[in-house]
This record gives C-alpha cells, structure tokens and sequence, in this order.
C-alpha cells in the first residue's frame, strides 16, 4: 500500500468517527474536528497546508490510529489527549476524575477578581476541585495567594496534587475529604473566596446526559443524589459562615437553569449581597454571595 499523507489518514479517520454509533454527532462536522485534532496532537504542532501534504511517518501512523479507534469507541477527547488547556495551563487529566470545562474558567475569573480586590493574606478555596482547575489558575494568577483545593475523590485530590506540582505552583495545595473535612481548622474565618462547580445534575436527569459524560465521568462528578441538584452547595452554604472571613465571598458554578434556585439557596443560608453574572455562551451562571461584614448573620 502506498504511503499516505497526513491529510489522507485525518480523512479515513473523518470516515471511521462519522460511522461510530457510540458517539453523538452533535456537530456535523464534528468527525473532522476530532480527526484533526487527534492528528493536531500526535504532531504536536498545528495543521499547516505543508504538514498536511507530508507523509506520516511510522511511529505517528500507529498512535494516530490507536486514537483513532479510542474516539470511535465512545472516548472524550480531552480523555484521549490526557491533557486539557485551561486559563493558559496544560492540566493532566486522568481515569476516573472530571475533565475540566472551559465554562468553568468564569468561575476562576470572578475568584481572581474577588482575592485582588483584597489587601493583606489571601485565602482561596475550591470545594469540589476535581483535576483543580479553578484552584490551579486562582494560584497561578494570584501568586500571593494561599489556595487550596478539595475534593472527597483520592485520585481527583492527587491529580490536583501532581497538576500543581508539574506547573511549579508551590502556593496550591489539595487534599481529599467530604466537603471541608480536611481543610486545617486554621483557615477558619480566614478564607476570602470559596469557589464550587458542584455535581449538579438530577438524578432523574442522568440518563439524558450525553454518552460521553455519562459513560465517561464518575457519578459522584455528576450528582449529589439530592432531589434539586444543590445538596452539596446547600451544605456549603451552611458552612461559609465558619470559615470565611467577614465580607468573605461564595461563589457557585451551575447551569442557568438552577441559577435562580442558587441565589435563593444562599439567600437562605444568610449570605448577602446575591447576584450571578454569565459567561458568553450563556451555558453557564456564576452565582455568588457574601457573608455580612459585621459576624450577624442576616435572616434568610
Ligand atoms: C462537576 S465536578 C467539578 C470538578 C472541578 N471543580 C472542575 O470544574 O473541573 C464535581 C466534583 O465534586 C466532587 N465531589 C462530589 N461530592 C463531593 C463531596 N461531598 N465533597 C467534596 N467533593 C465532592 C467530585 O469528586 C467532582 O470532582
């Protein structure tokens, strides 16, 4: 068989990804985005029309193909890859932790906002971290703040761990434990900004999850078994008030359809001063609220 380009087997890849049936092809041109971006990886640089006339070289051809096949099989991308941008950081993604969402990155931009707003010691927390994202690009950004990211996922608290210490960010530290379990009671009434991308979907929602997020993330990423979706934020609602300082900010990651739900959910936990703002996909709602900055706590 002659030697192919490197645009003849993006295009057989195209033809293979179109046909799987374990994919949802929300896009139709979603198998050539894939392919190239499979390619893309496997080159380690992008497809320039030079690049796309060479012949793909042996050892490229076999990874390439085995990429090909994990996709054709159902596999996310950012799984295949391994690796996912956020923020301008190259984070390792791993077995059994959620991949990181851009829409997540409006839920770092407010808490960066929020700590440089602050004079003196600054303390970030990110509740429900996962690979540690939010922490990761908070501690990167914030050089002078203390940031810590926890998950009650061991592998999620570990691959924050090995993130932060791949991206030489000595001043993010994650931990595993249920909600604030293992955070050192230290940190109590010091934490300027707590940050949550909580498993918001219903159960009975599950099965209406695409493929890919459904057969892909662990359930616990997905769901808190609540009936409205906002257990774990109700929970951390209640908490913030021991934890963060005076005038201390909470900020909650959901889909604008619980964003209403949200507001009223730290309303009644005694926070003030509860708006959202929205990223410019629309996907996404950042709802925060505050403690009082005398310790009353104000009636929901
Ligand atoms: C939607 S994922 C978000 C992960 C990460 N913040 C991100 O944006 O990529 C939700 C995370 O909540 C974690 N989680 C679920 N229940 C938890 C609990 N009780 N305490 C702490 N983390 C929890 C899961 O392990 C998962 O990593």
């Amino acid at each position: 068989m002659p030697a192919l380009t490197v645009t003849e087997h993006i295009d057989n890849a195209v033809r293979k990804i179109d046909r799987s049936t374990a994919i949802d092809h929300w896009d139709r041109n979603l198998g050539r985005y894939d392919a190239e971006e499979l390619m893309s990886e496997v080159l380690g640089r992008k497809l320039t029309k030079g690049l796309l006339d060479r012949v793909l070289d042996g050892t490229s051809k076999k990874r390439f193909a085995a990429m090909v096949a994990r996709r054709v099989k159902g596999e996310p991308i950012p799984r295949i890859k391994g690796h996912y941008p956020f923020r301008g950081l190259d984070l390792l993604i791993r077995d059994n932790v959620f991949v990181p969402r851009a829409s997540s990155e409006l839920l770092a931009k407010e808490a960066i906002k929020a700590l440089r707003r602050q004079r003196g010691s600054q303390v970030a927390v990110d509740v429900a971290t996962g690979a540690g994202p939010v922490a990761l690009a908070v501690a990167n950004e914030v050089r002078t703040a203390d940031v810590w990211g926890v998950d009650i996922s061991t592998d999620a608290a570990q691959l924050g761990k090995d993130n932060a210490h791949r991206l030489g960010l000595g001043n993010a530290h994650f931990r595993a434990g249920d909600l604030l379990d293992a955070l050192p009671r230290r940190l109590r009434g010091t934490i300027d900004v707590f940050t949550i991308h909580p498993p918001y979907v219903l159960g009975s929602d599950l099965k209406e999850l695409p493929r890919e997020i459904r057969e892909f993330e662990p359930l616990v990423s997905l769901t808190d078994g609540s009936d409205d979706g906002l257990g774990l934020v109700r929970r951390l609602a209640a908490e913030a008030h021991d934890w963060l300082r005076p005038g201390g900010v909470l900020l909650v990651e959901v889909g604008t359809y619980l964003s209403r739900r949200t507001q009223a959910t730290l309303r009644a936990a005694g926070l003030v001063d509860v708006t959202w703002t929205k990223d410019e996909l629309g996907v996404t709602r950042v709802v925060s609220g505050r403690t009082p900055r005398s310790n009353a706590r104000t009636a929901g």
